[in-house]
């Protein structure tokens, strides 16, 4: 039988596998940095790490947690770190976040600059106060159709000390087509004066790695562990009357900060929350704050429904939440009185109520926020 048909595709699959080998080869001779060691705050601090990895993530392998949002993904920003050795120009990633005065100081993004050689870094003290805890799941259990409500207890001896407002990073395990663990933020509902157990409140993103298993398969008994505390949302002092301005999971950290002022008596300056959810099912803690209302003279609580269904037996304000802002800022809070706002919730949301603050000459310095994006 004449089999010189099969020649030409043997040998181009042959030609096909040695290739790849070489590629392969090539790949760990180029990229097999070997060991290469960070000096932190000239060489307060020395680590040694595996070249080729993230300096994000290497990092973390010493315990050295810098703030991350977005788990590695170069959507947050926030993991900017000063490097004072050479480590090759910005990457189209890292430059929708640095301003000219960062590029010259040399600050990266370090989940996107990759360890190849040996760096100098510069880390503020502040931050080695973040740490790894490991925790329990005590509760979890709906608060609307598509909120949860998480409790997680640390596990001995571990105490956690933040700052009302401040996130955590949730570190989440692979799970069914999930191969690597994911990290993701979400802000801490408690107030911090509970220092042996963390809430959180979380809405499922339909096909969201973290918000699915967190939904799905995460039950009360489990482990977790996360990252804490982290941001820059929290409290400024002043006497400046307070706004808040919350979208459904929002809720999170300015139930953490207003619970924060109630026990720690800062409760003399006006403080007006606005609270919008989409329909009346998407409506919670609303008693919760309600009763914080009724004791606490100068805050003021004002719920938002955006879509009102025949059926709802809801009451209150209803359009966007912008609305009832707008109709205070216009009518119901003295123009003359100095203003400080606490924004949380969707990137679309938030912009469109620092329009509307700036619009009634709230200082951009004075607007406070976190983008759930
Ligand atoms: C500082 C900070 C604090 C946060 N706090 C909270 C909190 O308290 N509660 C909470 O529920 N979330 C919070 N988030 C959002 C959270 O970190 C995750 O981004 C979100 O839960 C989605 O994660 P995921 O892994 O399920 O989805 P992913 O797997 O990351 O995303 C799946 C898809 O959904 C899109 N997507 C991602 N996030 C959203 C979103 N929020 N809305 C619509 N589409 C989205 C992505 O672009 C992607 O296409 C916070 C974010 C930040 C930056
Ligand atoms: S961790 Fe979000 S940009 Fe680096």
């Amino acid at each position: 039988m004449n089999l010189d048909f099969l020649i030409a595709p043997l040998v181009v699959g042959i030609i096909g596998t040695v290739l790849a080998g070489l590629i392969s080869l090539i790949d760990l001779i180029v990229n097999n940095y070997g060991e290469v060691k960070l000096s932190i705050n000239d060489g307060k601090k020395v680590v040694t790490v595996k070249g080729g990895a993230p300096l994000l993530s290497s990092l973390a392998e010493h315990d050295i947690f810098l703030p991350s949002a977005c788990g590695g993904r170069a959507t947050c920003g926030v993991c900017k770190v000063k490097i004072k050795s050479d480590v090759g120009p910005y990457l189209p990633t890292e430059l929708p976040f640095m301003t000219q005065g960062e590029k010259q100081k040399n600050i990266r993004l370090s989940c996107q600059v990759k360890v190849k050689a040996n760096l100098e870094l510069e880390i503020p003290e502040d931050l080695f106060a973040i740490q790894k805890y490991s925790t329990t799941v005590t509760s979890i259990k709906d608060l609307t159709p598509d909120i949860k409500e998480l409790k997680l207890a640390l596990k001995d001896p571990n105490q956690i000390s933040f700052k009302a407002g401040q996130y955590a990073q949730l570190i989440i395990p692979p799970y069914g087509k999930i191969k690597q663990f994911t990290q993701r933020a979400y802000s801490i509902s408690s107030s911090p004066s509970d220092r042996t157990s963390l809430e959180f409140v979380i809405r499922l993103v339909p096909g969201g790695i973290a918000t699915t298993y967190i939904h799905t398969l995460l039950k009360a008994g489990d482990d977790l562990e996360l990252i804490a505390p982290l941001g820059d949302f929290y409290l400024r002092e002043s006497e400046a009357d307070m706004l808040c301005v919350a979208g459904g999971s929002g809720m999170a950290p300015i139930k953490s900060l207003l619970f924060d002022m109630y026990e720690k008596g800062i409760t003399k300056r006006d403080v007006y929350y606005f609270f919008g959810a989409g329909t009346a099912a998407d409506l919670f803690y609303i008693d919760l704050l309600k009763d914080l209302e009724k004791k606490w003279r100068t805050f003021h609580f004002i719920p938002v429904v955006t879509q009102m269904d025949s059926n709802d037996k809801w009451k209150g304000e209803t359009g966007l939440v912008t609305k009832p802002l707008e109709d205070f800022l216009a009518a119901k809070i003295p123009k003359q009185n100095p203003k400080q706002a606490y924004l949380c919730g969707s990137p679309g949301m938030i912009d469109a109520v620092i329009k509307i603050l700036t619009a009634y000459e709230v200082n951009k310095d004075d607007i406070f926020y976190d983008k759930f994006s």
